[in-house]
């Protein structure tokens, strides 16, 4: 079993976005028990929230439901908890890196770095910005949560 953490500011635009991706990709492959998923922000502005409406219209209309998930902080225990923390852009790699306790088992990683799109490095925050960049990010994680888990189902298998 391998489990998955995405992180960003809020929890309620980039980082939900990858954590519904990689559920949607893990059902429809009938590998719920292969993985464990979940999603935080590194500031508690948004805790308890649903995703942002502009994020939730832009997964649906890819078919991607993410009505139900809520905002969150991360915790320490995170870093414990799961074996990868995905930085959704280098300020959240270094919020990330700092606050990881010593000895923790995360393997923390810029999200498109993994994701196969080093050159872009950080996935732009559309909260702020108008209503179109909403389809543009999604479209940037999906891109990089599928490449994401076809390399972690790939290292599972091999285990
Ligand atoms: P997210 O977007 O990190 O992709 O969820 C943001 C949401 C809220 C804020 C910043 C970014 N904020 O400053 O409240």
């Amino acid at each position: 079993m391998a489990s998955v953490l995405f992180v960003c500011t809020g929890n309620i635009c980039r980082s939900p976005t990858a954590e519904g991706v990689f559920r949607h990709l893990a059902r429809a492959e009938g590998l719920e028990r292969a993985f464990a998923w979940d999603s935080a922000g590194t500031q508690s502005f948004h805790e308890g929230e649903a995703p942002d409406a502009r994020t939730v219209a832009a997964a649906l209309r890819r078919g991607i439901d993410i009505t139900d998930l809520r905002a969150r902080r991360v915790r320490p225990e995170d870093f414990h908890a799961f074996d990868y923390i995905y930085a959704m852009d280098r300020g959240h790699y270094r919020a990330l890196t700092g606050l990881c306790p010593r000895g923790a088992r995360a393997n923390i990683s810029l999200f498109l770095e993994s994701g196969g799109h080093a050159e872009l490095q950080d996935v732009p925050d559309p909260w702020g910005r108008g209503d179109d960049g909403f389809d543009i990010v999604f479209e940037m994680i999906a891109d990089a949560t599928e490449k994401i888990f076809q390399d972690l189902k790939e290292k599972e298998a091999e285990k």
